[in-house]
């Protein structure tokens, strides 16, 4: 069987893009990603990818008329490049729902919250500003209502007292770098199952998702 085709969205850094292209450099990686698509032209994500042999392509949202121009030049470019899972990294765009529904359960995203909680932005001045004691990252099949869909994989994160929204931003970036290719990798190996609004990963110990926990 070939390997998986990925295509990545960013719009910035691209660390996960990043480890996600490590991931994928090992010799029995199940995946192999196709094209890195960025909305930003000075995305830095954009370098790294070009600088590791991977196909990039910037598709700039300023040059379309309203947002279904955009998403339909997204779809064209992934299709033609053969992309089987398209893969959300810090990607800065809300896809309209003609888009999401085209790529149900072949688009993953990653977000550094324990989803449901925490969708949306400043997670870690809000988790902080509440107390939560733990926080973390999830990988999830996308859905067209922002940071919701079938989780795949989480992390968890503990929040020490003199965290600030930098170093606990840090410390879940870290666990981002892990779950993200697990994710990937769980689904090229045909080990997750969609079940309408649940994912399950065939043979994990835990029956609807894959949580690791670091070392507190
Ligand atoms: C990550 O924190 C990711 O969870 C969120 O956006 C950030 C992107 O960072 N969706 P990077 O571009 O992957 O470094």
């Amino acid at each position: 069987m070939g390997r998986l085709k990925v295509g990545i969205l960013i719009s910035g850094r691209g660390s996960n893009m990043e480890a996600l292209i490590a991931a994928c450099r090992a010799p029995d990686a199940p995946a192999e990603i196709v094209l890195v698509i960025s909305n930003v032209p000075t995305a830095r994500g954009l370098a790294i990818a070009a600088e590791a042999g991977v196909a990039t392509k910037i598709v700039n949202h300023r040059n379309f008329a309203d947002r279904a121009a955009f998403d339909a030049a997204l779809d064209a470019a992934l299709k033609a490049a053969g992309v089987e899972l398209v893969c959300l990294a810090g990607f800065m765009r809300l896809l309209t729902e003609r888009f999401v529904a085209a790529w149900r359960d072949r688009m993953i995203n990653i977000h550094p919250s324990l989803l449901p909680a925490y969708p949306g932005l400043d997670i870690h001045e809000r988790v902080l500003a509440d107390g939560a004691r733990f926080t973390g990252c999830t990988v999830h099949f996308v859905r067209y209502e922002t940071d919701t869909g079938p989780i795949i994989a989480q992390a968890v994160v503990p929040v020490r007292p003199d965290d600030t929204p930098d170093s606990l931003a840090a410390r879940v970036l870290e666990q981002e770098h892990r779950i993200y290719p697990l994710a990937l990798r769980l689904i090229a190996e045909g080990r997750v199952r969609v079940d309408g609004e649940r994912a399950f990963v065939i043979g994990a110990a835990a029956p609807d998702a894959v949580l690791i926990s670091p070392t507190f």
